[in-house]
């Protein structure tokens, strides 16, 4: 069975059990702090098991784009190691919210592993939560009971908290779970060791499969598990691992998800794959990192220095630190293969197709700069060899500069110094590598409470799209410390209050009571909740409130926001329709959006669309909005969605005449409110990503004025000239002329002072001395030295200046001194610089030095002459 028919067939079963299929969500989480990237199947559904919003339908299934590379699901260093670790992979996964439970979850994952999978029951064995005494929980009896209809006791095993109990994270929903291990092994082998006893102990071919969790607890920030009031099913099958099993393969690298890109590699490298397990290892590495970076930066998230960015530009400089080291590529190499992957994947995930052209030239741009790092980091590795000649061992601090400046992993420092036949102090590393960890674990150190519920209400209405302000209670809170602060996260029953989302910051207000106002500092959303953030909290929680919104940050924020929007489509207009929104950040002073282009925008092309926008604003063009409108009709209305957004059924459309947009966002009543927008800067972000900064209203109002000021006080500066630019271009103009007669000036005036010295010659045993202490400049000394060295021979000819109480040393010495007296400017300048306490250096014919005493000048030339008469002596 090939892949896609795998996953057909799995989202067809589950069809066919009245489940509703869902598209994958992004890999890229939003609006979640404890979460950057999918990990699990269940990351989209966790509003919903943690009673946010009510379920989409009571049962769904899927096959879900994850990511683990980091927190608590971190698989990255394995990866490429083993046969069957990925960062990104594909979880099917059928789930019941509050709909069936342990029975049929456990009856359907039979079925359809053995009688349509057609798996040999004998290979199966599943493993049944044992109980835990620190958390008070007992065996699941529940669940041994359905197994036991279905499955021999032999195949059934009991496991431990840490294998039978899924958590999501440190709280919230989490329960029991039986897991599903298949045995793959060679029939010889099987009879010498039983399958069970192999289960859970890491062998490459006695793997789980498929994990079935059973959600009824809700795990507290004490530790304590409280049980839910609806429980649910979340499972979850690894897509590779199953195709592997039904390919009759032993490695997920050897089936058709991955073999035709190892392929292509080895074709490329010019290496086959499978005759040596360190180019093996690469090859596996690359093939799966690909993936994970081109999802992740299809889904909107691009490789940058923080959080989720930095998460895959790590990934990405792994696969090619992989591929240069193993398989000697010293050229971008991964972007190559995209139109491969694109080709495999894109039946099933579109957007990869739609966002080829920039995730190629994300990942080339990304590898080139990486490429130079290492080869600087090489230099400096070389380096470091040879000025420290016999010590055979590199410095823990060193090899830990080049782990976190040149991104050098320790196997990759060892590897070399392995070469060179040094060692590399492994504890030193590790130390500097702890210290690290230490310090972004106390910068990230969030201490939260648990919520603290005051009212049953399943979710917050969100009133802020028709008032700004209503009436309010608390419906729970919870204090928060990070960073030696405190602050409280209040949630509502109902709030005027726009959470930040899709780039638009939180708004910010007050909550009134009869006898006390708190100040809402920001609003922010985790999943779908509403937080209202602020330092203090009202003394009488149960009290009614007015929640009121900060009216004039909100008006200015929605300038901004509407403005984007008719940018977006300007932009579109005349740049050209393969302009897509590619992140964006609106608040009440400008806006900043990014989007696909892959060139700089002329002067011309930013004044039209900035010309364009103005026309629109001044055409006052009302907004129309669909609320809870079809997102079937929504797209047919022509609106703009957005790659890695997650979109519901339903959706709200924003639209000004031919602007359409899906957006949650506060907008302007009537475009005329903008008042005129004014782009301020264009430039790159990334490869094919611009960015343009632009404000309006007030700003832009206040912008434009201080311009015309500007000019103004230019206008007096010339005396109100009737042409303030040409005036500006004539005085450049004259003042470059007059820089040109002063050159000629000072060349007339060195030619001079050539001849004039070289009258002066004191020599000294066949040595031609000259010392000249002048007050002139730098450029103009060199030029006496280079003159008088093709006038004079057996030249040396030692200058003194001071210029703004600083010494200046120069020093020319004719070239057969140099050789046939052994004579070298460098270090004797720095003999002389002494005297003006200062150093320099140079060549051995010509240096310069600088020092802070001029006072020191005439002795040393003083000094220059004593040299000269000693070398006499020695002679
Ligand atoms: N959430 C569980 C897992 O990730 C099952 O889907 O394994």
């Amino acid at each position: 069975m090939n892949s896609v028919q795998v996953r057909k067939t799995f989202l067809d079963f589950f069809e066919s059990k009245n489940h509703h299929i869902v598209p994958s969500a992004p890999m890229i989480v939003k609006n979640d702090p404890t979460l950057m990237f999918t990990n699990a199947g269940m990351n989209q559904f966790k509003d919903i098991f943690l009673g946010n919003v009510p379920a989409v339908a009571p049962r769904v299934a899927d096959t879900q784009k994850c990511l683990r590379v980091s927190g608590k699901h971190n698989d990255l260093e394995e990866v490429g190691h083993d046969t069957y670790h990925h960062t990104m992979f594909e979880m099917l996964g059928n789930w019941s919210f509050g709909d069936y439970f342990k029975k049929e979850a456990i009856a359907w994952s039979w079925e359809l592993l053995t009688g349509i999978y057609k798996i040999n029951p004998e290979k199966l064995y599943v493993t049944v939560f044992g109980g835990d005494k620190n958390d008070g929980t007992s065996i699941d009896e529940e669940a041994y009971e359905y197994w036991k209809e279905i499955v021999p006791e032999s195949h059934i095993l009991f496991g431990s908290k840490k294998d039978n109990f899924w958590e999501m994270g440190e709280t919230g929903p989490c329960g029991p779970c039986s897991e599903i291990h298949v045995d793959i092994r060679d029939e010889a082998e099987q009879k010498i060791i039983p399958g069970r006893e192999l289960v859970n102990q890491s062998h490459p071919l006695v793997i789980e499969i498929w994990n079935l969790v059973f959600i009824e607890f809700n795990r507290l920030s004490d530790g304590s598990l409280v049980p839910l009031p609806a429980k649910h099913v979340d499972t979850g099958m690894g897509f590779e691992r199953l195709s592997m099993v039904l390919q009759g393969k032993k490695s997920n690298y050897d089936t058709d998800i991955f073999q035709p890109l190892i392929q292509e590699i080895a074709r490329i490298a010019g290496k086959p794959y499978g005759l040596d397990e360190k180019t093996d290892i690469a090859m596996r590495v690359v093939a799966d990192h690909l993936r994970a970076i081109a999802f992740a930066i299809a889904d909107g998230q691009l490789p940058s220095n923080n959080k989720a960015g930095y998460v895959i530009r790590r990934i990405l400089r792994r696969a090619v630190r992989y591929g240069y080291t193993f398989l000697s590529f010293n050229e971008p190499f991964i972007n190559l293969l995209v139109p491969l992957l694109v080709e495999q994947m894109q039946g099933t995930f579109s957007e990869l197709k739609t966002q080829q052209d920039l995730v190629i030239r994300v990942i080339r741009e990304e590898e080139q700069a990486f490429l130079r790092t290492l080869s600087l980091g090489i230099q400096k590795f070389n380096h470091y060899i040879t000025s420290n000649p016999g010590a055979k061992i590199i410095d823990g601090e060193f090899a830990f500069e080049l782990f976190d400046t040149y991104g050098f992993p320790i196997d990759l420092t060892d590897l070399m110094a392995k070469e060179n036949d040094w060692n590399v102090d492994m504890d030193g590393f590790k130390k500097g590598l702890e210290q690290q960890k230490a310090r972004s674990r106390q910068a990230a150190a969030v201490d939260t409470a648990d919520w603290v519920v005051l009212k049953e209400e399943s979710e917050t209405k969100f009133v802020g799209y028709d008032f700004l302000e209503a009436e309010a209670e608390i419906v729970k809170y919870r204090k928060i410390k990070t960073k030696g602060k405190e602050f409280y996260q209040i949630v509502l029953n109902q709030t005027p209050f726009y959470a930040e989302s899709g780039g638009q910051l939180g708004d910010s207000g007050t909550l009134r009571s009869a006898n006390e106002t708190v100040i809402v500092e920001d609003t922010k959303k985790e999943n779908n909740l509403v937080i209202h953030i602020t330092s203090t909290l009202p003394s009488n929680l149960t009290s009614s409130f007015i929640a009121s919104v900060d009216a004039e940050k909100r008006r200015l924020t929605a300038n901004n926001h509407s403005a984007t929007h008719l940018l977006h489509y300007a932009l579109r207009q005349i740049v050209g329709t393969h302009v897509e929104q590619k992140g964006s950040l609106v608040d009440a002073n400008h806006l900043r959006f990014d989007f696909s282009h892959f060139a700089k925008l002329t002067p011309e092309e930013i004044a039209s669309v900035e010309k364009l926008v103005n026309q629109k604003i001044r055409a006052n063009i009302l907004l129309t909005e669909f609320r809870e409108f079809p997102i079937k009709k929504a797209v047919e209305m022509g609106a703009m969605a957005l790659f890695g957004e997650k979109y519901g059924d339903k959706v709200r459309v924003v639209r000004y005449g031919e602007s359409v947009e899906l957006c949650g966002g506060t907008h302007v009543p009537a475009t005329g409110q903008i008042g005129m927008i004014k782009i301020v800067s264009e430039g790159a972000i990334a490869a094919g990503v611009r960015r343009i900064e632009a404000i309006t209203a007030d700003k832009a109002e206040e912008f434009i004025n201080n311009q015309l000021s500007m000019i103004e006080q230019l206008n007096d500066l010339f005396k109100n000239t009737k042409d303030v630019v040409r005036s500006a271009r004539q005085l450049i103009e004259e003042n470059s002329d007059l820089h040109k007669k002063i050159e000629e000036l000072n060349h007339e005036k060195i030619k001079n002072l050539i001849t004039e010295l070289a009258s002066k010659i004191n020599p000294i045993n066949g040595i031609n001395f000259i010392a000249y202490k002048s007050d002139l400049d730098s450029n103009s000394i060199k030029d006496l030295a280079y003159g008088l060295k093709n006038q004079v021979e057996n030249l040396f000819f030692v200058s003194g200046s001071s210029v703004d109480d600083k010494a200046n040393l120069s020093l020319m010495i004719s070239e057969n001194l140099v050789t046939g007296k052994n004579l070298n400017a460098s270090v004797i300048i720095r003999e002389l610089a002494k005297n003006i306490q200062g150093g320099g250096g140079g060549q051995p014919f010509y240096a310069t030095a600088g020092g802070k005493n001029p006072k020191g000048l005439d002795m040393t030339f003083e000094k220059a002459k004593n040299i000269l008469e000693q070398i006499k002596e020695a002679e």
